[in-house]
């Protein structure tokens, strides 16, 4: 095992296809470079057990120090808005994560995505007529036309965050998008720097919604969130703006990439991609699939330890900064059978593409329904598609991985 294999993940050159390289790492399960580097852990029970431990902690505030981080990764310090519940521990992430939820539809109960369902449709079906009317049906890019703008409008909807202000946050949400990748060439006093503007400029946009919201309430979740006041009292201003710029993030910088992944996996494999044409229920297991297959969250690098730790038989010492890598837990031969075969028939399917444990993903329900959604309106609607450049071009992204653009053809659509 090389010592340079956390960075050849961050390297681009590999970003097409990362698993032979994870098959590399889960040789030595729990991997440290030994110059106090993050402990990298690629194996199935193993992440999945460290989700599940009190011991470790989101809040990167238990970092034994961002210096120690050789990969030059900072912490948000200095940021104006506080961390959001994803990177924080109970019991103050329990309490935002319950509030939040209740504007959002009962705990494991997704109605108000139900609720949703026939908008969701409204949308996909305007998205693939504007391809249509473009007439050119010789290059279609299925990440600008329709994988990135259908999934940002649900959000905005669902937050009431005004769509055509868009470009606006687009920018900021690339950033912090970006920024969750350790960069191990970045100065430390620099690296970062970008994501905490991002990150103050969304709350100061968001800030603004809210006082509107709070005059003049909507029946969307950012108007809840400011107003609501249950068991657990309610949020203050800045818990509101760091859960909505959560979400806005998460719904933004995501399902994107699952779409996408998904198409891309579709077209590689058409016997798989007849069967959805004809039977648009295969969207279920298929997408499960895709989540253990190609996840959108390759990997969490923000964990931390709070006391001493052994796993598999490494002792990881109190503040040590781990990395998950969940697509590699999830092609783990010990845990899935012909694992790097993509197999929606698959009856045993417990993937990590969703993260587990406390932090597991608030917008399952929303992202597992938009993508069962597009892809199998894609399938119906698309005539004999075919892939223009396979692998097509990637984000620079290592942790929220995928395409940044699918190049495809189809015939006509229907
Ligand atoms: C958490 C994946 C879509 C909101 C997570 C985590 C993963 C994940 C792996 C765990 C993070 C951790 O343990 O540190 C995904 C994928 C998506 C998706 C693959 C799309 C395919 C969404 C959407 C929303 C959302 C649409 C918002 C509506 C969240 C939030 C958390 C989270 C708020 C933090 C939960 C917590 O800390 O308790 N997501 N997500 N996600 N996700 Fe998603």
């Amino acid at each position: 095992m090389t010592q340079d294999i956390l960075r050849e993940i961050i390297d681009y050159s590999n970003r097409a296809d990362p698993y032979p390289l994870y098959e590399e790492l889960r040789k030595t399960p729990v991997f440290h470079n030994g110059n106090g580097g993050p402990y990298v852990v690629s194996t199935y029970y193993e992440i999945q057990s460290l989700l599940h431990d009190p011991r470790i902690s989101s809040d990167a505030r238990n970092l034994k120090a961002a210096g120690d981080d050789p990969l030059g990764r900072s912490e948000e310090e200095g940021t104006t808005l506080p961390p959001s519940f994803l990177k924080l521990d109970p019991p103050d992430h329990d309490r935002l994560r319950r509030m939040t939820n209740r504007p959002f539809g009962p705990p494991h109960s997704p109605h108000r995505v139900h609720d949703m369902l026939g908008e969701l449709g409204g949308l996909v079906s305007g998205l693939i007529e504007g391809i249509a009317t473009t007439g050119n049906l010789d290059r279609i890019d299925l990440v600008d036309q329709f994988a990135y703008p259908f999934p940002v409008s649900v959000i905005c909807r669902l937050l009431g965050v005004p769509r055509e202000d868009e470009p606006r946050f687009h920018v900021w949400a690339e950033t912090l998008a970006a920024s969750l990748d350790p960069d191990p060439d970045a100065d430390p006093a620099q690296h970062g720097k970008g994501a905490v503007d991002a990150r103050m400029e969304l709350g100061m946009y968001l800030a603004g919604l809210v006082e509107e919201r709070r005059k003049d309430p909507g029946d969307d979740m950012l108007s809840q969130l400011a107003t609501a006041d249950g068991p657990d009292g309610s949020m203050t201003t800045m818990e509101v703006l760091s859960t909505s710029a959560l979400l806005l993030i998460a719904g933004h910088e995501t399902t994107v990439n699952l779409i996408t992944n998904g198409m891309l996996t579709l077209l590689r494999h058409p016997e798989v991609l007849q069967r959805l044409r004809e039977d648009p229920s295969l969207s279920v297991p298929i997408v499960e699939e895709l989540l253990r297959y190609e996840p959108p969250v390759q990997l969490l690098p923000q964990r931390s330890t709070l006391s001493e730790i052994e796993v598999a038989g490494v002792t990881l010492p109190k503040g040590a900064s781990l990395w998950l890598v969940l697509a590699s837990g999830n092609r783990d031969p010990k845990r899935f059978e012909n694992p790097d075969r993509f197999d929606p028939d698959r009856r045993d399917i417990q993937h990590l593409g969703l993260g587990s444990g406390i932090h597991s993903c608030f917008g399952a329900p929303l992202a597992r329904q938009e993508a069962q959604l597009a892809l199998s309106e894609l399938a119906r609607r698309l005539e004999n598609p075919r892939l223009l450049e396979d692998p097509p071009p990637y984000r620079k992204n290592a942790v929220l991985r995928g395409p940044r653009h699918l190049p495809v053809a189809c015939d006509a659509i229907r």
